[in-house]
């Protein structure tokens, strides 16, 4: 397979990329446009990146709004009322159905890595053993992450510990908490530290509902960072939503921002879902209820973005577009800096990457798997203010998708 007039982000030439036996096996700039043939994908000077990675979904729930009843208040603790009432109807066939459904969403907005959370707040595990099938049954297509994510908590939640063991042993990948959610602080800065004992004993990765609440006393963040930078496997752990940080004075996140850096661990924002279920208890004015994703890039943190829910009991719309969320965190987040748009696709590609440990896999290199999307513009920028699709997305050499850009018939011309 080989490439013809495409862009490489932060690069003004086009390049010709080869690819063989599933891998890069040249990539060379060009010395002008070269005309296609039928061997070649020709780019038209759009931009050839990595594929995009969703770092932060739930499988599980996708596609069951108003599934039996709608969250008429928006709130997010409707939400897991909402959710309660559906979780007894799931079947492992239900589950499979709608997984598979959302997986094809994603991939066709151009993602090819995800990490999906799994209800295990259930004694028979049945979303978690569905979607241990299809991790298996799409292996070859995709690359899918599991995270045993206890809804109802860890310690609140009866036989939360066992359920959460359990879930380790039948195949999840990722070991989840909701602190915030737990009946006692007590009990939340307990399961932190359970959970960081847990991934040293089984080497498994972390990934925690953290502080996802407008509560500025929530701090779960300070103990799960400091748990990891003990344990010293702060890279192999990440904290999603972190929202209460929204809402904590400054002084104090100054000083936590020192423990951030030397933790290493990495932060999972989702803005649509944040903007849509945070700033429930506020008149005006009212919070954004966003992590400071601005703030942490300045500092050199890992953060990267994700969608979280896909038409489910806490957020009726959704369609796997990361570019959408990648808009909404550039308005919401204050991020239209020339600066960093000009580098903003990393908060759907590399640092997703990073927050998943699949590097190895990732990246426009020589001797890597050809895993890449050709996008809609020449570079970040273009990609970000078209909005565009995904026109080609390929895993390994293999083509997942393949798009015809849309095309106006009729209409006005000016010029
Ligand atoms: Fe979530």
């Amino acid at each position: 397979m080989k490439i013809i007039n495409a862009r490489l982000r932060g690069d003004e030439q086009l390049f010709t990329l080869q690819i063989e036996a599933g891998k890069f096996s040249r990539i060379s700039p060009q010395e002008g446009i070269l005309f296609s043939d039928l061997e070649s994908y020709d780019a038209n000077g759009n931009l050839c990146s990595v594929p995009f990675v969703e770092p932060h979904i739930h499988l599980d729930a996708a596609l069951t709004a108003g599934e039996p009843n709608w969250n008429i208040s928006g709130t997010l603790f409707e939400g897991i009322e909402r959710w309660a009432e559906r979780k007894p109807l799931l079947t492992e066939e239900d589950v499979q159905t709608r997984a598979l459904k959302t997986i094809e969403l994603l991939v066709a907005n151009g993602v090819q890595f995800i990490r999906t959370h799994v209800d295990v707040t259930d004694p028979n595990l049945v979303a978690l053993k569905a979607l241990v099938k299809i991790r298996e049954q799409i292996k070859d297509k995709l690359h899918l992450q599991i995270v045993a994510f206890p809804q109802e908590g860890i310690l609140s939640y009866p036989n939360g510990k066992g359920l959460m063991e359990q879930a380790i042993k039948e195949g999840a990948d990722v070991i989840g908490g909701i602190p915030h959610f737990e009946f006692t602080r007590e009990y939340g800065v307990e399961s932190m530290r359970w959970v960081i004992e847990l991934a040293q004993k089984t080497g498994k990765l972390v990934d925690v509902h953290c502080d996802e609440i407008d509560d500025g006393a929530a701090r779960f963040l300070e103990v799960l960072a400091t748990a990891a930078l003990e344990a010293g496997i702060g890279e192999r752990v990440t904290a999603s939503h972190t929202t209460a940080m929204h809402s904590y004075n400054n002084a104090y996140c100054s000083k936590l921002f020192r423990l951030l850096k030397m933790s290493k661990i990495n932060f999972v924002s989702c803005p649509t879902e944040s903007m849509h279920l945070q700033g429930r208890f506020d008149g005006y004015p009212k919070v954004r209820g966003i992590t400071r994703v601005k703030e942490m890039r300045e500092a050199g943190l890992n953060v990267c973005l994700a969608e979280d829910s896909i038409q489910d009991p806490w957020y009726t719309l959704g369609n796997g577009k990361l570019l959408r969320v990648l808009d909404s965190a550039i308005h919401s987040c204050h991020m239209m800096g020339y600066n960093e748009l000009e580098n903003g696709l990393d908060l759907i590609t590399n640092n997703g990457a990073r927050t998943l440990q699949i590097e190895e896999q990732y990246g426009i290199e020589i001797g890597k798997p050809a895993n890449f999307i050709i996008l809609e513009g020449g570079n970040d920028l273009e990609v970000i203010q078209k909005q565009g699709e995904v026109l080609l997305s390929v895993k390994e050499g293999n083509v997942l998708l393949e798009r015809k850009p849309a095309e106006i018939l009729t209409g006005p011309v000016f010029g």
